[in-house]
């Protein structure tokens, strides 16, 4: 499928209800416990065996701690998604059933996802020992993001949305050495996070007022670009005192080097330069296709 395939609010509404609903509590909790001997992340996200000064258990506390980063972006951005998306299905709620019944499944999805999210950052916060920082507030955050025009708002949506599939299909999905309860978040996560990707594509044609749009949604892409810096530092923090590992100067600018560039590629890279992505705003203007193929390569 791409974007130009015609997509409708009962077709996906369908798929919708043909993928096997999950709870919260079948993903953890009780016997279902994170396994602090494996790695969270696939390694095209962490980023850890670029860092050969580390020693393996080193490497596998960072990328545990990129996991952790995961868990609390996630919480974060979905704090925005879910108003975002009540608002979107509010003023038509007679229009179209379909509409409304897929829409408001998208919203239920994500409000699940928040409380997912969180009793995994609960679960990790636990068991790991030495407190993590993250960025935030969430509320702060989907406050920044919600005062941008809705069609931006709604391509960051867009962007986030594949670059989940991305992550799942091209890290997790085959990935044997990952926990195995990180990789059922990450699955369940998918499962749903695809049918999202298609609904946003609908939303980012029905909004319009393309190129002002496009401009706000790269703002927000600095936005959290900023969000990213700040959350290294304290990912660094927190590896630090997890191991109690001392970085030499160079050690900790090539640290910061490649965890610069991992972070980018995992929130950023590989949204932008998504070909379904890509496909949704060429169909706004080619223009627009343009430029973001300009600007992706550098989150790469
Ligand atoms: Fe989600
Ligand atoms: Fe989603």
């Amino acid at each position: 499928m791409n974007a130009k395939t015609t997509l409708t609010y009962e077709a996906i509404l369908g798929a919708q209800q043909r993928t096997p609903s999950w709870r919260v509590e079948d993903l953890i909790g009780g016997e279902r416990q994170l396994d602090f001997t494996k790695s969270f992340m696939p390694e095209g996200l962490a980023g850890v065996e670029s860092l050969p000064f580390l020693n393996r258990d080193q490497r596998r506390t960072l990328n545990q701690i990129r996991g952790h980063e995961y868990l609390s972006i996630f919480g974060l951005v979905e704090e925005f998604i879910l108003p975002f998306v009540l608002d979107h299905a509010r003023p038509r709620l007679r229009d179209d059933d379909h509409r409304v019944r897929a829409l408001l499944q998208f919203a239920g999805e994500e409000a699940k996802h928040i409380q997912l999210f969180k009793r995994f950052r609960e679960a990790f916060t636990a068991e790991f020992g030495t407190p993590v920082d993250v960025i935030g507030p969430p509320e702060a955050v989907a406050a920044e993001v919600l005062k941008r025009h809705p069609l931006a708002v709604a391509m960051l949506i867009l962007h986030i949305e594949w670059m989940t599939q991305k992550h799942y299909v091209e890290g997790v999905k085959d990935n044997g050495d990952l926990d195995p309860l990180f990789r059922s978040l990450l699955k369940h996560h998918w499962m749903e996070e695809a049918h999202h990707a298609r609904l946003d594509t609908l939303m980012v044609q029905a909004l319009g007022e393309r190129m002002a749009a496009f401009d706000q949604y790269l703002e927000l892409g600095k936005f959290i670009d900023d969000g990213l810096a700040s959350q290294l530092d304290m990912n660094l923090d927190g590896f630090r005192r997890a191991t109690g590992r001392k970085l030499s100067a160079s050690e900790e600018s090539e640290f910061r080097k490649v965890q610069r560039r991992a972070m980018r590629w995992t929130y950023i890279g590989s949204g932008i330069t998504h070909p379904m992505f890509l496909d949704s705003v060429e169909a706004l203007d080619p223009l627009l296709r343009k430029k973001a193929e300009e600007i992706g390569p550098a989150f790469c």
